[in-house]
């Protein structure tokens, strides 16, 4: 597919928002799923070779969001597309987050994990659902779009590792304080986040979806870069992250 980008704002040093518009794209997409957006700033040059894997922030009309931040050269590139400019990307790709009707919800988002959750967030509001979100970051660079949270959720709950912004330390603390208010639970961050998270779900008898942010390469289901395991009856069974994750039953993986 194809869309000229719109906006590609700089929030602070490290995140970005790209507006891309391309209805066919808005058309597919489901909350949850993810994009591989190529990167080149000409299709005739071959590098970087791969495109990037990026979570759907949002949709608006005949526009979809992406939130990105800047980790290497591919970002990078990304960073200096002008507005205007046509940049080819993926269909939606991915499982998606199962869309609950009023019910009292809890999102985690740590990190760049925000992208997929702010979509999330406005979604579940849509459908009468309460939604608490509980976001994380190092300091306070790492939480971003706080004005746009705090319209589409009933409850926003900062942390930051040094205390930077909000409450100083870990996002499942208050989390965890607050657990008995919640029906479901949805997270998306690092690793270390999502398994605590999942953890403290199981012993609550919580349902709980985890969005796995895992390195892609081909993003397509061949390279088998993107394994995770999952239990399933007695067994463990391999899943790849880019065609039957990202989002999977947090209770289920084997962190
Ligand atoms: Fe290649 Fe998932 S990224 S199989």
């Amino acid at each position: 597919m194809e869309g000229k980008i719109v906006r590609n704002q700089k929030l602070n040093d490290k995140y970005y928002l790209l507006e891309i518009k391309c209805e066919e794209f808005v058309r597919e997409a489901k909350v949850g799923q993810f994009v591989m957006i190529n990167t080149r700033h000409q299709d005739y040059t071959s590098d970087p070779l791969l495109r990037r894997p990026l979570g759907v922030a949002d949709v608006n009309g005949d526009r979809f969001t992406l939130v990105y931040m800047v980790v290497g050269k591919g970002t990078m590139l990304l960073s200096e597309m002008k507005k205007d400019a046509v940049v080819s990307f993926s269909s939606p790709q991915g499982s998606t987050f199962s869309m609950v009707e009023k019910q009292r919800t809890a999102l985690l988002a740590g990190g760049i994990g925000i992208a997929p959750v702010y979509w999330l967030a406005k979604a579940l509001k849509d459908r009468g659902c309460v939604v608490d979100l509980y976001y994380g970051g190092r300091t306070v660079d790492d939480v971003v779009l706080l004005e746009e949270l705090k319209e589409n959720t009933d409850h926003l709950i900062v942390t930051t590792d040094d205390g930077s912004a909000g409450i100083k330390g870990l996002v499942v603390a208050p989390f965890e304080e607050n657990i008995a208010s919640y029906d479901i639970v949805y997270a998306c961050g690092p690793k270390g986040m999502l398994r605590a998270v999942s953890n403290i779900c199981v012993k609550h008898e919580l349902p709980v979806e985890v969005s796995l942010d895992e390195r892609m390469a081909c993003g397509l289901g061949a390279c088998l870069g993107c394994i995770i395991y999952l239990k399933e009856g007695d067994s463990v069974v391999q899943k790849r992250c880019c065609v039957e994750g990202p989002v999977f039953d947090g209770s289920k993986v084997v962190w």
